[in-house]
């Protein structure tokens, strides 16, 4: 399984990119909104900094407009990958792109025909949000779990992308199920690696080595 991050601060970016090497960065207008900065100099900003795909998301909600845009933002840089609504017009941007070579990354997946559809369509990544999922009592993973098994049934080649993700559990279970990719808030990738144990044997081993400990 592969990590993206899931955040338009550069900071954080350049930060967890220090000892997490990420293979990618998925945005989306709320983040962008938050960051206070102007989308296409953001988008441009954080290619230069992880070598990977940058999803940027299109604000058009007609088919034509969403191309229109989608252009714009894969012209900023050679990693952008547009991201677009997983709606019906959505879909038809999504045929356009693919015809232009277009990466596309079908966002606001919650079920996994949703998710078929998305690569029917022709879709490079289709983010399923398991947050949002758990939010409302369903279980979030399931449809992921569905979606891996349907795409590897029919050797479908538009990766899964689990997003939306609140908690660790969040991400043993996508690696359990074999998802491709996953895109954690930058808080996670801290919480993924530290552990008491680790901190306390490491404490024992300096003071045994007559180092000392605060
Ligand atoms: O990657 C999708 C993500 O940005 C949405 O997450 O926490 O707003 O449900 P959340």
């Amino acid at each position: 399984m592969k990590f993206f991050i899931d955040t338009a601060d550069i900071k954080q970016i350049e930060e967890v990119n220090k000892w997490f090497p990420l293979a990618g960065v998925t945005t989306n207008p709320a983040l962008v909104a938050k960051s206070g900065e102007k989308h296409h100099n953001l988008i441009r900003s954080i290619c230069s900094i992880v070598k990977g795909s940058v999803s940027a998301e299109v604000l058009a909600t007609s088919s034509k407009e969403m191309v229109k845009e989608a252009q714009v933002l894969a012209g900023l840089h050679s990693q952008v990958v547009v991201k677009l609504p997983l709606i019906q017009e959505g879909l038809k941007a999504t045929r356009e792109l693919n015809a232009k070579n277009i990466s596309t990354n079908l966002t606001l997946c919650f079920s996994a025909l949703q998710a078929l559809a998305a690569a029917r369509a022709g879709a490079t990544f289709v983010s399923v949000f398991v947050g949002r999922l758990d939010d409302i009592g369903l279980d979030g993973m399931e449809i992921v779990a569905q979606t891996i098994q349907i795409f590897s049934q029919y050797q479908i080649k538009t990766r899964v992308l689990v997003a939306s993700v609140r908690h660790l559990s969040h991400v043993l279970a996508a690696a359990e199920l074999g998802a491709d990719l996953i895109t954690m808030p930058p808080a996670l990738f801290l919480k993924m690696v530290e552990h008491p144990l680790t901190d306390k044997g490491l404490i024992q081993f300096l003071k045994a080595a007559g180092r000392k400990v605060d």
